[in-house]
């Protein structure tokens, strides 16, 4: 007999803990333990027998094809799926709410039941009712899907346990699904573990492909348990701002296919409508042809992420100059300053500097340092980089772009995203070539759509705005008897010719 005391488990990443506390020291989320019973260990709905059998062990070459796909009619989901829904495979999809996933899965059903496939959509989350109407919304009443309103798991077992079962089945939302033999509330980790393992385990004796929706938390991660992701083939995030019409599907874990593919989506009267050309929306969003403004191709953990920089250079008043930075770490600022002065012979520090990362978004990577001199010199010489151009580097004390983490990703989602041209750092590639002259010549390499400019130091990218006339305005306004920051520019270049 199981002691029945109660236990303490992190909603987030599982640990347990016989004592309450404010935060995991497994994960270290805040109030993230709850109270649980500890007779609740997940147990599948029969138990099983004591003895087990033999187990085959087969060697590593054989005959086993590639996974059938279900291409899901919706061409944007395909892809981020790797090429449709794999039969016996699991897919979580989460998104905060109201960004959109019933209405894709929905959509995605209809399209599926209109290739001839059969499919159930189990929503716990509103009445048949309430579904009914998106799909009238949606234009989609003529589908033929099946459609339920349950939240008890042995009911939906029940239903879906059958040979004859729809192949496709979309559970919306595993938060609100029980197991009446567990007493913890639904959405508390031993509910979802305990009736996500059941489903998906019908999902793989069954063969069909089956859809989970989990809400997201404020820090972004499937609400409740992190588990979860470890439990699933697929893991899809639905994301998008508020007040924006654009939806990013985003595979973030995929057993069957590439994790950086994104499906882009706009969310219209009449719901999602896959968006083909996904730049167009994006550069809508920004100013084209401004000063100072610069998208840096960024990474969040494993997804990639372009965010616009933007920068103000601006004569400084009476006093110390300003700096005001909003998204972005102010020392970095101020080494990239520095770097542009007693490298390139660019002096800004006498000016007040504004640095925004917009879209509220927190960078923390030095791989941001190019596209914030990018934006600076943008500003300084008045001279707009082009909409097309995405930049990352991380800029060393010398001077020396450095190489950053997951080029390749962010390059992909460049080009992804139509971005034309992208300054990176070097290759990391054997010593000898010579790091000079950039430009047309052997430097530049073509990755799918997108041209390659490999900026192999800091004045390589000065080198691209006009800063003769920076100089001499810097010139002018210094004192004659002082050295001009065209002299320094050109000791700075003496230098480095040397070197
Ligand atoms: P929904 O799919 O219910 O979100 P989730 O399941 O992720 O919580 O979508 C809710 C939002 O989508 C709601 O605010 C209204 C909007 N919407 C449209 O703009 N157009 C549509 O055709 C539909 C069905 C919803
Ligand atoms: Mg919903």
């Amino acid at each position: 007999m199981a002691k029945s005391t109660t236990q303490y488990i992190c909603q987030s990443c599982g640990a347990v803990y016989a004592k309450w506390a404010g935060r995991c020291e497994g994960c270290g989320e805040w109030n993230t333990l709850t109270e649980e019973s500890r007779t609740e260990t997940p147990k599948a709905l029969g138990g099983g027998p004591r003895g087990g059998r033999k187990i085959e062990l087969v060697g590593l070459a054989g005959q086993s094809a590639a996974p059938p796909r279900m291409p899901t009619g919706i061409s944007e989901l395909d892809r981020v799926t790797g090429g449709g829904l794999v039969p016996g495979s699991a897919l979580l999809v989460g998104g905060d709410p109201g960004i959109g996933k019933s209405t894709l899965l929905t959509q995605a059903a209809a399209a599926l039941a209109g290739t001839g496939v059969s499919v159930a959509y189990i929503s716990g989350e509103e009445a048949v009712a309430q579904v009914r109407l998106r799909a009238a919304r949606l234009g989609l009443t003529d589908a033929n899907v099946g459609l339920a309103s349950a939240t008890n798991l042995r009911d939906i077992a029940a239903t879906l346990d059958d040979p004859n079962g729809p192949k496709v089945v979309i559970i919306d939302s595993i938060q609100t699904m029980y197991l009446d033999s567990l007493d913890s509330a639904p959405g508390s980790l031993s509910q979802v573990r305990a009736c996500s393992h059941e489903l998906i385990r019908l999902a793989k004796t069954r063969g069909f492909a089956l859809f989970l929706v989990g809400h997201v938390t404020k820090e972004g991660s499937i609400a409740g348990p992190r588990v979860m992701e470890h439990m699933v083939d697929t893991v899809l995030y639905f994301e998008g701002e508020r007040g924006h019409q654009f939806r990013i599907l985003r595979a973030v874990k995929n057993r069957f296919g590439a994790t950086d593919e994104i499906g882009v989506f706009e969310m219209t009267d009449g719901g999602l409508v896959e968006v083909a050309n996904p730049s167009a929306l994006f550069l809508a969003e920004r100013r084209g042809n401004v000063s100072g403004s610069c998208v840096f191709a960024g990474m969040e953990g494993t997804r990639p992420v372009l965010v616009e920089i933007q920068a103000l250079v601006a004569t400084s008043g009476a006093g110390s100059p300003r700096r005001a930075v909003v998204g972005w770490d102010s020392g970095r600022l101020a080494m990239v300053l520095a770097v542009l002065e007693a490298r390139c012979g660019l002096a800004l520090a006498g000016n007040d500097v504004y640095l925004n990362v917009a879209g509220g978004l927190r960078i923390a990577e030095p791989a941001a340092d190019l596209a914030v001199a990018a934006a600076l010199m943008s500003s300084a010489t008045g001279t707009p980089v082009p909409a097309d151009v995405a930049v990352f580097g991380e800029i060393g004390l010398s001077g020396e772009v450095r190489p950053v983490s997951q080029a390749d990703v962010r390059l992909k989602e460049a080009a992804k995203l139509g971005f034309a041209e992208a300054l990176a750092p070097p290759r990391r590639k054997p010593r000898g070539g010579k790091a000079g002259a950039t430009g047309k010549g052997d430097q530049s390499k073509t990755t799918e759509a997108l041209r390659v400019r490999e900026v192999g130091h800091l004045q390589d990218l000065v080198a691209l705005f006009p800063v003769d006339a920076l100089a001499q305005k810097a010139g002018e306004k210094a004192d004659s008897g002082t050295k001009g920051s065209k002299d320094r520019a050109e000791a700075a270049g003496r230098q480095r010719d040397d070197g």
